[in-house]
C-alpha cells in the first residue's frame, strides 16, 4: 500500500487530546482509517490539517499512538535515531549501578517501547505492533549504542495479547543467561532475565533503594520485598539491627535469599506470607519496628478499582503507622496509575488518622531519573512514593 493511502481521520475530541500533547487516540476517536497492524499512518482532524504521523494498529483499543507532529515516515533510520536518542540521555543521569532503563515507552517518544539493561544484557519488552516490526532495527540501534552481549525479547506481557502479537521470549541477539548479577549503588543482585517480574527487577525504585538504605535503622521490615530491592540496602546500614523480608512468592524469597548471601549480609530473615494477615497479626500482637516498607503491586490496575485499592493502602498503611516507633521511617508506595497522588495522599492521611499517629511528610518521590515522565503524558508516570516519619 502507498504511503500517502495510510491515514487516519480523528474526532474533534480526539484532536483536542492531541494537540494538548498526549500521543493516545482511542478506537472511539477514529472517524475514518486506513492501513494495517504496525503501519505508521498520517493523522489528519476532520477538517484536513495534519496533526502528524502515528503508530498505527486496528486490533488495539489505543488505536493510534503520536511519534511525530509531522507527517514524517517512520522506518529503520527513524528508529535507530530515537533508541541513541534516548540512549545518549541515560548517559547524562549519573547513575549510580550497571542496571537501568534505556528505553521507556512513550516516555522516550518510542511507544510500547521498553529495553532495560542489566549489566552486559538488554531486555525487550515490545507491546505496539509497529515497535515489534521494527525490532532488528532497535537491536541494531542497540548493538551500536550499548554493544549487549544478548539481547532478549519478553513475550509474556499482557500488552502483546491487546496488540495480537505473538507471546514466547526468545532471544534477538547474542546470548542471554537465566540470571545476571546487576550492582545497584553498593548492593550486588541477582536477576531472573527471564523469569523476573517486569523484565527482572524494579529498576524504578533505584533511586528510592538508595534513599531508604540509607534512612533505614533498628528493626526494619520489607513488605512486599520481591528479591530485596529496598531491604538489601539496609541490611548494610550500620544503623540497622535487622532485616526481615517479607513476601508472598516464594520464588522471589529465594531470590532475596541469595542476594543477601551475595552481599555478605546476615542480619535477614526471610517470611512467606500474605502482607496484610501479617501486617494484621503482626500489629495486633503489639509488635515494634524503627522503619518499614510498603511496595505492594499495583492495587488499582483499572480506574473501576480505583475505591477499593484506597481502602487496601489505608489498611496495610494503618497496620505499618501503628508499629512505628516515635522517629521511625515509613517508606510507602504505590505503583498503581489510576490512583493519583492526591487520592493515595488522601489514604495515607486516613490511614494516619486512624492510628493515631503523628506523621511527618519527610518527602515526596516518584520514579527513577532514567524512567522519563512526560509533563502532557500522565500514564509516563505511574509511581508513587512518600517518605513518612513518625513524629
Ligand atoms: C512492586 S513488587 C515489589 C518490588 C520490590 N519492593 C523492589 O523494590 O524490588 C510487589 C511484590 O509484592 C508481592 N506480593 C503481591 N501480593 C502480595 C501479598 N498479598 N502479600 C505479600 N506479597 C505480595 C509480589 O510477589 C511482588 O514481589
Amino acid at each position: 500500500m502507498a504511503q500517502d493511502k495510510r491515514y487516519a481521520v480523528i474526532s474533534a475530541k480526539g484532536a483536542k487530546r492531541v494537540r494538548g500533547g498526549h500521543p493516545w487516540v482511542y478506537r472511539s476517536d477514529v472517524v475514518e482509517e486506513s492501513g494495517e497492524a504496525g503501519d505508521s499512518v498520517v493523522v489528519r482532524d476532520v477538517r484536513g490539517a495534519t496533526l502528524g504521523t502515528a503508530f498505527y494498529n486496528p486490533k488495539s483499543e489505543i488505536r493510534l499512538r503520536l511519534v511525530s507532529r509531522d507527517s514524517g515516515w517512520i522506518d529503520a533510520e527513524w528508529f535507530r535515531r530515537k533508541v541513541a536518542g534516548a540512549v545518549a540521555h541515560r548517559r547524562t543521569l549519573s547513575i549510580d549501578g550497571d542496571a537501568y532503563r534505556l528505553v521507556h515507552a512513550e516516555g522516550d517518544g518510542l511507544p510500547g517501547l521498553i529495553a532495560d539493561k542489566y549489566d552486559r544484557y538488554v531486555v525487550l519488552q515490545i507491546g505496539t505492533a509497529a515497535a515489534d516490526g521494527y525490532l532488528e532495527a532497535i537491536v541494531e540501534a542497540l548493538d551500536e549504542e550499548v554493544a549487549p552481549a544478548g539481547v532478549l525479547l519478553r513475550g509474556d506481557t499482557a500488552a502483546r495479547g491487546r496488540e495480537g502479537l505473538s507471546r514466547e521470549n526468545r532471544v534477538v541477539s547474542g546470548e542471554v543467561p537465566q540470571e545476571a548479577v546487576v550492582r545497584e549503588g553498593g548492593v550486588k543482585l541477582r536477576v531472573d532475565l527471564w523469569g523476573g517480574q517486569k523484565t527482572g527487577s524494579f529498576l524504578d525504585q533505584r533511586e528510592n533503594h538508595l534513599l531508604v538504605g540509607g534512612l533505614a535503622h533498628g528493626r526494619t521490615l520489607d513488605v512486599f520485598s520481591y528479591a530485596g530491592g529496598f531491604g538489601l540496602h539496609a541490611a548494610r546500614n550500620p544503623s540497622v539491627e535487622s532485616v526481615e523480608f517479607v513476601d508472598s512468592s516464594g520464588a522471589a524469597l529465594e531470590t532475596a535469599k541469595r542476594n543477601a548471601g551475595l552481599n555478605g549480609l546476615r542480619n535477614v530473615t526471610f517470611t512467606r506470607a500474605s502482607a496484610f494477615d501479617l501486617l494484621r497479626e503482626r500489629s495486633d500482637a503489639g509488635d515494634r519496628y524503627e522503619t518499614i516498607i510498603l511496595d505492594p503491586p499495583a492495587f488499582a490496575k483499572s480506574r473501576r478499582e480505583v475505591k477499593k485499592a484506597g481502602r487496601a493502602y489505608r489498611e496495610i498503611n494503618l497496620r505499618a503507622m501503628k508499629m512505628l516507633r516515635p522517629g521511625g521511617y515509613l517508606a510507602t508506595c504505590s505503583c498503581s496509575f489510576h490512583l493519583s497522588r492526591e487520592m493515595f495522599e488522601a489514604a495515607l492521611g486516613e490511614a494516619a488518622a486512624d492510628a493515631g499517629s503523628t506523621m511527618r511528610v519527610v518527602e515526596w518521590r516518584s520514579q527513577a531519573a532514567d524512567h522519563p515522565r512526560l509533563l502532557t503524558v500522565p500514564e509516563t508516570g505511574y509511581l508513587k512514593c512518600a517518605i513518612l516519619q513518625k513524629a
